[in-house]
């Protein structure tokens, strides 16, 4: 496939902390909170963590895909507002489905390197759960008899028109297009189980979560918002997906489609998040005497045909490996979002990568992929593991629905 696209280079962006809520399956405790709360969150936990006061943020990019409140038009606005952000600075929404959190991040590399702003809130949050029950043809009046059009969102948008597919039949044809068998996927599934379960209890993946409890976000002059836990629930701490999947037990389950390699679990799991980061130039950072995370060096976006579009990620690496002068050996850890096994399977085939390298702390499979906030997720996971292995060189991508793939190159500068 030719490396065309969509690509940034970056002089000198930097990522400089990052924090985000547990991901918990959908229906669960977080359930309830719609994602501008959850966002906020997020987003007032990564200014603290990057020791940021919200006057020196100059850019809000925030990105959500459900609607999951009647004032999703106010969610840039309000994240930045109850974040602390001030007044005079204006916030925006990104939408590049599970290629969001990567395309916040180029966002933000824009505009600092544009000199825009000196640092920049990068919030993605989404609310699987509070995907509504929606109807669109009904203000102008049903006829008698004619079927009521209520549909659910989620159900309905993991569809794609064009191609006439669930997202889960895009990895059916890679499935089929690569070989992959049913075997493959869910021995594949297991390992991503275990690598998550064991960063949980390593504590790596604890060291990267806020804790969610019932609290108020103020907001001088303007009305208090913020997050009431339900029944007796007093905190929310810890992702509620992982858990020890042996091969065999994935192997009972049944397919989603008959016939097919993909199940509920092998498959990335549904749940609600939102995951926050600041980005600065050099200059703010070193004024500010910080120590960042990681260098964000590149972005890279394609598009793929629409049936096969969890292929995505091949050529968005190919894309930065090629305008950068990198190699795929000079990047030591790879995250390429587990959108379904077989998919991210393909992305691997296609590239010849060395499945030691990808996703070592688990990925969605096990984790969960709350849409927008996944690409946020990846990368501050990421530049963490950068940190804790001591290496250069990371890839986060995602493919995304509708035929792209999307992916950020980082840099952990100490290395
Ligand atoms: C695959 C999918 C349709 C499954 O949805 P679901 O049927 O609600 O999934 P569930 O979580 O109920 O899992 C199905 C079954 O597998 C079981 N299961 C799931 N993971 C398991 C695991 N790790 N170990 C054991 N059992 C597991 C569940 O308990 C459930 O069993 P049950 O039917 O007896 O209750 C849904 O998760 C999905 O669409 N995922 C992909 C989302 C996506 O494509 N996102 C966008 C990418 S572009």
């Amino acid at each position: 496939m030719a490396s065309r696209g969509f690509f940034n280079a970056f002089a000198d962006v930097w990522l400089l902390d990052g924090v985000r809520t547990p991901m918990v399956d959908y229906c669960g405790a977080l359930g309830h909170i719609s994602p501008t709360d959850l966002g906020i969150k997020a987003a007032r936990a990564a200014l603290e963590r990057a020791g940021v006061p919200g006057e020196h943020i100059g850019s809000v990019i925030t990105g959500n895909m459900a609607p999951g409140d009647f004032d999703q038009f106010f969610l840039p606005r309000h994240i930045g507002l109850y974040a602390g952000v001030p007044v005079e600075v204006p916030a925006i929404m990104a939408q590049r489905i599970c290629g969001t959190g990567f395309e916040l991040f180029r966002q933000a590399g824009e505009q600092i390197q544009g000199g825009a702003c000196e640092a920049a809130l990068v919030v993605g949050t989404e609310s699987m759960t509070r995907n509504p029950i929606a109807a669109f043809d009904h203000r102008t009046g049903f006829k008698l008899g004619a079927p009521v059009g209520f549909k659910d969102y989620m159900w309905e948008a993991l569809k794609d028109p064009a191609a006439g597919i669930n997202m889960i039949q895009t990895a059916e044809n890679l499935a089929k297009k690569y070989g992959i068998t049913r075997e493959a996927v869910d021995e594949f599934a297991s390992a991503s189980f275990a690598k998550a379960v064991a960063a949980q209890e390593s504590g790596f993946l604890a060291g990267e979560i806020v804790p969610v409890v019932s609290e108020k976000f103020e907001l001088e002059g303007y009305k208090a918002r913020g997050i009431r836990l339900q029944g007796k629930v007093t905190e929310v701490a810890t992702d509620t997906h992982p858990r020890t999947s042996p091969v065999e037990v994935l192997a009972k389950l049944k397919p989603v489609f008959d016939g097919g390699v993909q199940t509920g679990g092998n498959s990335s799991a549904l749940v609600d998040a939102a995951a926050a980061c600041v980005v600065s130039s050099g200059t703010y950072a070193k004024a500010q005497g910080k120590k960042a995370l990681a260098r964000v060096v590149a972005a890279a976006a394609v598009g793929v045909p629409p049936e096969i579009m969890g292929i995505g990620p091949a050529p968005a690496i190919r894309l930065l490996l090629d305008r950068t002068g990198l190699r795929l050996d000079d990047i030591a850890r790879i995250e390429v979002n587990e959108a379904q096994g077989a998919q991210t399977l393909a992305v691997a085939r296609e590239l010849g990568m060395d499945l030691a390298r990808l996703n070592v702390n688990g990925g969605a499979i096990a984790l969960g992929h709350p849409l927008a906030a996944t690409g946020v997720r990846l990368t501050l996971t990421l530049a963490r593991e950068l940190q804790r292995s001591g290496a250069r060189y990371g890839i986060s991508s995602a493919c995304v629905g509708g035929g792209q793939g999307m992916a950020l190159l980082i840099e952990n500068t100490q290395a």
